[in-house]
Parts: C-alpha cells; structure tokens; sequence
C-alpha cells in the first residue's frame, strides 16, 4: 500500500543540510539512490536534484519506521520526518554537501514504488555508464544523474544569464516562426507537409536567417532570440538534428561593435556558469593564417604545436612523394611534439591511421633521442633531416610529425594530428579557456565533383569592401576563378577548438545580391523563385546589418566540459537523429496521410 502525500511540506532539499541544523526536525522528500541494512539499523542515501541525505531508521528509537523501512528498493519514491544530527568521528563523508549530518528517521511515507532500473544510474568514477542506446531509451531515468541535471541547471543559468544581458544592451527578443520554407542554408531541410496546400510543404527553419534580417528591414534595429534550429544533415558528436542558438542582429553595425558585443556576452556567461573570467578582447586570426598555422578554422590555442613549413629544409631532394608534393603546387608540413621521442612505433602507427582518416598518404616522423631515428632516413638522408629538425624547431627528446601532399589535406591531417598528439600526450592544460576569432573567411568554396562554388557561410553574406571589384569580374566578366579568392565579412568564436559562434556582416544591396546568387550559380528565375520576398524586402530601403548566433549546446560543451552534445540537453537524437524513448521518427496513420495527400512508397 502506498502512502498518500497529504499535506506534508518538505522543509529542506536533499543536499541542504549542514551542521547548523543539528537539532531541527526536517522533511526530506526524494528517491532511494541505496538502501543499507544492519540489523537494527537501516540506512538510506535519499536524492533530489539538489543533492544526498543519508537518513537512518533506528529499530530503538522508531520501531515502527524501522520495519517499513524495510520495503523501499532503489528509485521508490519516499517521504521521512526525523532530526538532523551529527555523524560520528569517522562517519563523515567528505565527498558530499551533506556529509556531516544525517537524519535520524521517525516517520516513513512511501509515495510510490518503482520497477528495478534497466541500467544502474549511478555509476563510481572508475565503472563505465550503461550503454548509450540503453540510457537514451530511458532518458528520464539517466536524467536522474546528477551530473546531467548539473547540465541542464547550468544551461539554465546561461540561458537567463543571456536574457539579462541582451536586454542591457539594448536587444528585442523577436521570436520568428518555425512552419516556414525551404531556403537550403547548406544542410537539407526537414519538411512539414501541408494540408491545405495539396503537394507543398513548409520547411523548419536551419536557423532564422531570413527573417532576422528581414526584422532589420522593418526597423527594428537590434533583434536577438534562443532559436531553435533544423538540420538534417550528416551528424557528429558536436552536432544535433535539432538545436538551440543565441541569434542576434544588428542595425549599422562595425565589426568592432559586433566583437566588443559578443565578447561581452561570452565573458559574462563564462562567469554566470563556471566563475571564470574570460580575457577579452579576444584575439583574431584571419582564415587563411589558421588555416597556415593549425591546419583548421578552429584551432585549438590552449597548447602550441604550430605547423612548420618544411620545404625550405627540402631543396634539391628527389624523394618521390615530398617531390611531387612540391612541383604540383602542394606542401611539407609538420610540427614538433616536446618528448615525443618517447612515443612508440604502435603510437606512431596510430597517428598514422588518425592522419590517413584525414586524406594524407602516410605520416612521416623524426625522432631525436639518444639518436635521430626517421621514417625518412633512407629515403633523404642525415643532413636534410638535420635541416628539417632546424627548420621545424625541435629539440633532443622531441619528435617531428610529418605530412606531405595538397595543401588542403595536409592541413587537414596535421590539424587533426595536432589535437589528437595532444591529447594523447596530456599536453592540454585543465581549466584553461583559449577563446579567438576567425576572420575574413573564403566567401566560395569551390565542389570539385559538382564544379561549382558553394557560400561558405550563406548567401547573405558581404565581401570584404576592398575585393568587391574581384566579385563584379567573376561574375560580369567571366572570371570565375576570383571567386576563389574572395574574402568574407565573416567571423567564427571558437573557443578551445570548438566553433561557438559564426556570423557576418550582411549583404544589404540587391545589386550585390543579384552578383552573389548569379556566382552561385542561380538564374534569375530560379533566386526569385527561392527568395522572391526577400530580394523585394532588398528593394526598400535596407540598411547595413550583421549579426551573429552562437550554439548553444557547443557553448555549454565547453562550459560542461564534455565532448558529447548529448550530455547537454534534455532530450537528444541519436547520430541517426532518432528518438529512441518516443519512437521518433514513427509512422502515422493511413488517414492522416491521406489528409495530406501523401503516398509512401514503401520500397
Ligand atoms: P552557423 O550555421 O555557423 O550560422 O551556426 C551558428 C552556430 O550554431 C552552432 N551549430 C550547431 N550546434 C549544434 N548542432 C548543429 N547541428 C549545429 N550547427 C551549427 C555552432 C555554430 O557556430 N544563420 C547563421 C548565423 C549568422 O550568420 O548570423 C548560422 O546559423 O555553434
């Protein structure tokens, strides 16, 4: 028989009581996290989402309590009354809030009891949590880990924390809607079909590009909102099908008002959430000397190993691979590992199947212990290794990794190689927070197997003022290949190589416009058809605008310190966007279908 709550109240929360309250007479409600039987004395450890009690049920002092005490299991629901006291020399448990108390128990309510969990909730640092698939079919129940609800009370307290501070700078949260159409943003659209339009269908939003700017139109001048956004797209550890953005936009803005303004925003979240003070400003990185530097867009600057070009230590060498590498226009890189002379042949095998996953060939090495030892010692000789280990910049006990081949997939390689080394090595210091910009990004990136050259952010984004005239001639004049060189009002904030936050000032003229969707590659027909109503909106007094959004889960990885996005929401997808507690994706009825005037071709 379980008990009914009545009017009980509950005095104090499961991680509430200290030493000062020995004495009070409390009610604790919670779930059983362990029972503990001895004989006449039965012990439970009693969670909330503040914390743990221990509570005892003392078979001299409260008899009848003590029996019941018998029957809860682990996730019942209960109620007590009793006393706090203090814990015995030796019985204090130093790894909780609560440990210098407990309560001794005179009263017992069960609320409700509960079958025995699929998987064990809590789980001892040293012991793997329960299979992934296993946890997200019972979401609720590992949502009773207390390091997810510290998550998810963490997220709520960035989230408020960036309302407070929006509004202080003088932003409107406009919510725009989410039953919208297809406007490709890079990744495919997830469609709602229509009922009332027999074959058409909305599009949910990739993120509110359009309107944000069209809210610029309208005069409304600084626009910010918690957006939700869809992407169907490839997903990764960092990426959800559905997800969460600070979005902003601005009026006139310069760039330096849009960096001063997220910093500030960064700055203040870092220390609503984790009390750590960000440096600001932040420094920038222009696109093109991350990508010479760290091989990535998002470099990690917590640690050095920068990428060394090498072939100035390569003159007059004939080795096949660095040769060709060179005479077609590609690179030798590398970058030093501090005591990497240390590192293992298996080690070293594995990096190099890390930097093949990334497109490079193979992974040369260098490695200066008591003696230079390389993969490439037959290959080119003592003294070009001597020049290359100057070159690079390394010293006795370290190891030189190297990658030859296109620029692009050598820095492809290397930036990963350069990550994983670290981690690997433990050359990542904790605690530390290494925020940059990146900017003036490519405006195009060329698709070779498409042959054709793709926004690299969005379509609505500006050039930079002074390769305006290259656009007019790859468009006008015939020169596609310029497209190439062009450079963006675009700016990234990655923080310890995750990318937090991306934006651009806009494209605000629809001659502009007109030249950006002509590079893409769009008829006339075929942009208006897309972005009539906005090439309209173009037309009637725009003014300059940019902005920015930033992710709200890749923030709250940093902050959490976690690599799983899952460990930062409430209820996740899995990398096949699937919901695994409700079944979603799932079929619908035949009628419903029927209303919408869809046929499923089950093949
Ligand atoms: P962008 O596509 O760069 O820009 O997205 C902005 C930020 O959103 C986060 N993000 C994601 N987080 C989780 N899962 C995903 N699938 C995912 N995709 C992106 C990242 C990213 O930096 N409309 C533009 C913004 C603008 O120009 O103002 C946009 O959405 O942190």
């Amino acid at each position: 028989m379980l008990d009914n709550l009545g009017n009980l109240e509950r005095t104090h929360s499961c991680g509430a009581l200290r030493a000062e309250h020995v004495g009070q007479t409390v009610v604790l409600m919670g779930w059983v996290a362990r029972r503990r039987d001895f004989g006449p004395l039965t012990f439970f450890d009693l969670r909330d989402r503040d914390g743990i009690t221990q509570v005892v049920f003392n078979e001299e002092t409260a008899r009848a309590a003590h029996a019941k005490a018998k029957q809860p299991r682990g996730e019942y629901v209960i109620a007590i009354t009793g006393e706090v006291v203090s814990r015995a020399e030796g019985q204090r448990n130093p790894k909780i809030a609560t440990g210098e108390v407990e309560v001794q128990a005179r009263e017992l309510l069960i609320l409700n009891d509960a079958r025995t969990t699929p998987f064990q909730l809590e789980v001892a640092a040293n012991e793997t949590l329960a299979a992934e698939d296993l946890r997200l079919k019972y979401r609720y129940l590992d949502l009773r880990r207390p390091q997810l609800q510290a998550n998810l009370r963490m997220r709520h307290r960035m989230l408020s924390e960036i309302h407070r501070y929006m509004d202080e700078q003088g932003f409107t949260e406009i919510e725009t809607p989410i039953m919208i159409k297809s406007t490709p943003e890079g990744a495919r659209d997830y469609v709602v079909p229509s009922r009332t339009f027999p074959g058409k269908f909305y599009a949910l939003p990739q993120s509110p590009q359009l309107f944000k700017q069209l809210c610029m139109i309208a005069g409304l001048d600084k626009y910010y909102q918690i957006a939700r956004c869809f992407r169907d797209e490839d997903l990764r550890a960092d990426r959800q099908p559905e997800f969460s953005q600070l979005d902003v936009e601005m009026s006139f803005p310069t760039l330096e008002r849009i960096y001063a303004l997220v910093e500030g925003y960064f700055a203040r979240v870092f220390k609503a959430t984790i009390g750590v003070e960000l440096p600001t400003p932040f420094p920038r990185l222009s696109y093109a000397e991350a990508m010479r530097r760290y091989g990535s867009d998002k470099p990690d600057l917590r640690f050095g190993m920068e990428l060394q070009d090498l072939a100035p230590a390569l003159a007059g060498m004939d080795f096949p691979p660095f040769a060709s590498a060179l005479a077609g226009g590609g690179e030798v890189k590398g970058f030093v590992v501090k005591g990497g002379a240390a590192m293992s042949r298996k080690t070293l095998d594995e990096l190099q199947e890390h930097a093949k996953r990334y497109g490079a060939g193979a992974l040369a090495w260098i490695k200066l212990g008591d003696e230079v030892s390389s993969s490439l010692l037959k290959a080119l000789g003592e003294e070009t290794i001597k020049r290359m280990v100057e070159v690079a910049g390394a010293d006795i006990t370290d190891a030189v990794l190297i990658v030859a081949g296109r620029a692009k997939t050598v820095a492809a390689s290397l930036g990963a190689l350069r990550v994983e080394v670290a981690k690997r090595e433990k050359l990542i210091p904790e605690n530390t927070y290494a925020p940059l910009w990146v900017t003036e990004f490519p405006m195009f990136e060329y698709d070779e197997e498409g042959d054709r050259y793709y926004a690299m952010h969005h379509p609505f984004t500006s050039a930079l003022d002074e390769d305006l005239p290259l656009l007019e001639r790859a468009v006008e004049g015939g020169e596609t290949k310029l497209l190439g060189q062009l450079r963006a009002k675009a700016y990234d904030t990655v923080i310890n190589g995750v990318e937090v936050a991306g934006g651009s000032i806009r494209i605000h003229r629809r001659d502009v416009q007109r030249l950006i969707f002509k590079a893409l590659g769009m008829t006339e027909e075929t942009a208006r058809e897309r972005f009539g109503f906005f090439l309209d909106a173009l037309e009637f007094g725009t003014p300059p605008h940019g902005g920015i959004a930033s992710g709200i889960e890749r923030t709250m990885m940093v902050l959490a310190n976690t690599e799983n996005i899952r460990d930062v929401m409430a209820f996740p997808k899995t990398a096949s966007a699937a919901d695994l507690m409700i079944d979603a994706p799932g079929a619908v009825d035949p009628h419903m279908l029927e209303d919408l005037h869809i046929r499923v071709d089950e093949a």
